[in-house]
């Protein structure tokens, strides 16, 4: 990575103002990588990761990370107090930041497993939780969760929820401003059809003034993500930050007051500086493309960005090294555009 991009990196900022969210099979390590060349204050979140895999599967390929992605959270999913108590330490020991409980999945594997959205119908459950994670390690726990379940948009679920989880000592409450329908939505349809309503999450924060409360669902803009900041303490950004990684390279002047000469020079040196992380990733039998997915979305709305990507996603170049392929992207997106990105 290019010295200038950290070069005044401050330690891990205690700050939840803008979040990338949670996201299963797109926020590895690599997504985050990407993210932090663009942001060196978002907070980045993993995947859930099931305390059943990291207790008993390959607990490093999990964990790993790279020392750059800092403020970094795991994100659990569980719901037996010993083990997250166990995940937690681990997570300690592997130096994160944070601790994310998910109560916000809907997914029915998931219920199954009795974790996820599922556990905001038993908050004593959540708040042992939280309390066995807390005792277990010097780490901030938070949760994730949604405003309630079903079609019931009473306030007393949520508001009971938050304030029995508070008392076993969580402080920071992310909340997909949704409510997650159990039955007869698949999880993608989980992220759209039940109605957003961020009325909700501030009336949370009016009621529980002392704990900080970070929104999340459906943020697009930077002028949408100020407006919910106004009176809230954090916004967490899921699905636009993906797709549209670009967007990220403006937050750390909009919203973390850092200067704007700090951020990534150009689209350029973003996808050159992750080509030479791809290419020590690569000789360690990373396969490029699974890294490489990450940033399709980093030229949108560019003269050449789609020659650009398919070269990126053609998977007949699978075993050249990635500074061959990027040569041929560069090739086969019009060049003299590129200087204007
Ligand atoms: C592909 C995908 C995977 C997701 N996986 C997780 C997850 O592992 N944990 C979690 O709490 N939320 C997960 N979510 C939900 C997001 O964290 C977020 O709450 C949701 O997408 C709404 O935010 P957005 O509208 O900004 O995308 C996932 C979302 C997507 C699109």
């Amino acid at each position: 990575m290019p010295s200038s991009f950290f070069s005044s990196m401050p330690a891990a900022s205690p700050s939840w103002r803008v979040c990338v969210a949670p996201m299963l099979d797109w926020t590895d390590r690599h997504c985050r990588y990407l993210h932090r060349l663009l942001s060196r204050h978002a907070r980045l979140y993993t995947e859930m990761i099931h305390t059943g895999a990291l207790l008993h599967g390959d607990a490093a390929r999990f964990l790993q990370y790279d020392a750059t992605e800092h403020p970094l959270a795991l994100q659990l999913g569980g719901s037996d107090p010993a083990d997250l108590a166990r995940c937690t330490r681990l997570a300690q020991e592997w130096g994160y930041d944070e601790v994310n409980l998910n109560c916000g999945c809907p997914s029915e594997r998931v219920q199954r497993g009795s974790f996820g959205a599922c556990l905001m119908r038993e908050p004593q459950l959540v708040a042992d939780c939280v309390k066995a994670m807390r005792d277990a390690a010097n780490v901030e726990v938070t949760v994730k969760h949604r405003i309630g379940l079903d079609r019931d948009e009473s306030y007393a679920q949520v508001r009971d929820f938050v304030g029995q989880v508070a008392e076993a000592g969580c402080r920071v409450f992310i909340v997909h401003a949704r409510n997650a329908w159990l039955k007869g939505l698949s999880p993608k349809e989980n992220r759209d059809i039940p109605p957003l309503r961020y009325e909700v999450v501030r009336q949370l924060k009016q009621d529980f003034p002392q704990f900080r409360f970070v929104i999340n669902g459906g943020i697009k803009d930077s002028a949408q993500a100020e407006e919910l900041l106004d009176g809230l303490d954090g916004v967490m950004i899921g699905r636009q930050a993906y797709h549209d990684p670009w967007w990220l390279a403006e937050w750390d002047a909009r919203f973390f007051g850092d200067l704007p000469a700090a951020a990534p020079a150009s689209r350029e040196a973003v996808e050159e500086a992750m080509v030479d992380y791809m290419q020590a990733q690569h000789r360690q039998g990373v396969p490029t493309f699974a890294m490489a997915r990450h940033m399709l979305g980093l030229r949108n709305g560019l003269p050449g960005a789609r020659a650009w990507r398919q070269v990126w996603s053609d998977h007949r170049l699978k075993h050249f090294p990635p500074r061959e392929i990027h040569r041929q992207a560069q090739v086969l997106s019009v060049p003299q555009t590129l200087a204007q990105a």
